[in-house]
């Protein structure tokens, strides 16, 4: 169970600094950053910067970039495709889990906008989150094909129809912007797999083309690990790639239940 107080060196009481945009700049947009660095000892603070929006990209990535080169290079995240593939940019902005790179500065609004690390993880520094447990409980679905027939020697086909059931599935960047907008999983992600690795689950028990749907309902036969989703449908909400894996969810439930006929 999550601990429901915060640790004293976690509350946000470091006087932040503000860096305002240059002179003569005219299309102004306000960020307000939380900042963390576990190396200094001092409580995290929120910095804000003021960016010129006629000398930057579209996006909230490209503001966090020109903030890092320009304004103030100590300001940490994730990064790497710019295009929502790798899902390492997922962040909290506006009060909303979303990607960087695929959210416009313009959809923020006009006004100050907030951003934080994905909520309730653990912090690395400043924007980056501590994917450990996340990707622990990632391995431990097993996420690659289990097979107990002899190798066929040649792929192991699928029909379309079969192929199909992967979509919505295979889509999944593991950005974690479903997990940790799941109160479920704000609260038990101990023993609670959350909405991310959940769908992943399933999109192993959906192939066609594995043989260990039995032992991978078994391991997930359990009060925590699957049955702690209340179909609160937050992380429908908060995929970034429209995927749904509460339906994912009901889909494993429905497995778990046929199976016991
Ligand atoms: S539907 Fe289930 S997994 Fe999704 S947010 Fe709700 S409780 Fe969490
Ligand atoms: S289901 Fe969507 S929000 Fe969740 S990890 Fe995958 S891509 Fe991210
Ligand atoms: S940088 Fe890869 S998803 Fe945003």
């Amino acid at each position: 169970m999550a601990a429901l107080t915060f640790p004293a060196n976690s509350r946000i009481t470091g006087k932040g600094r503000d860096y305002r945009a240059e002179a003569g700049a005219t299309r102004v947009k306000r960020f307000r950053i939380y900042r963390y660095d576990p190396d200094s000892g001092e409580n995290p603070r929120y910095d804000t910067y003021d960016i010129d929006l006629d000398k930057t990209g579209p996006m909230v990535l490209d503001a966090l970039i020109k903030i890092k080169n320009e304004v103030d290079p100590t300001l940490t995240f994730r990064r790497s495709c710019r295009e929502g593939i790798c899902g390492s940019c997922a962040m909290n902005i506006g009060g909303k889990n979303h990607l960087a790179c695929t959210t416009s500065i313009e959809d923020c609004g006009s006004g100050e906008t907030r951003i934080t690390p994905l909520p309730h993880m653990e912090v690395v520094k400043d924007l980056v989150p501590d994917f450990t447990h996340f990707y622990a409980q990632y391995a431990s679905i097993r996420p690659w094909l289990q097979t107990v027939t002899p190798n066929p020697g040649k792929e192991r086909l699928q029909s379309p129809e079969q192929r199909e059931k992967l979509d919505g599935l295979y889509e999944c960047i593991l950005c974690a912007c479903c997990s940790t907008s799941c109160p479920s999983y704000w609260w038990n992600s101990d023993k609670f797999l959350g909405p991310a690795i959940l769908l992943q689950a399933y999109r192993w028990l959906a192939d066609s083309r594995d043989e260990m749907t039995g032992e991978r309902l078994d391991e997930l036969e359990d009060p925590f690990r699957l049955y702690r989703c209340h179909t609160i449908m937050n992380c429908a909400n908060a995929c970034p790639k429209g995927l749904n894996p509460a339906k994912a969810i009901a889909e494993i439930k429905i497995m778990q239940v046929e199976r016991h006929g």
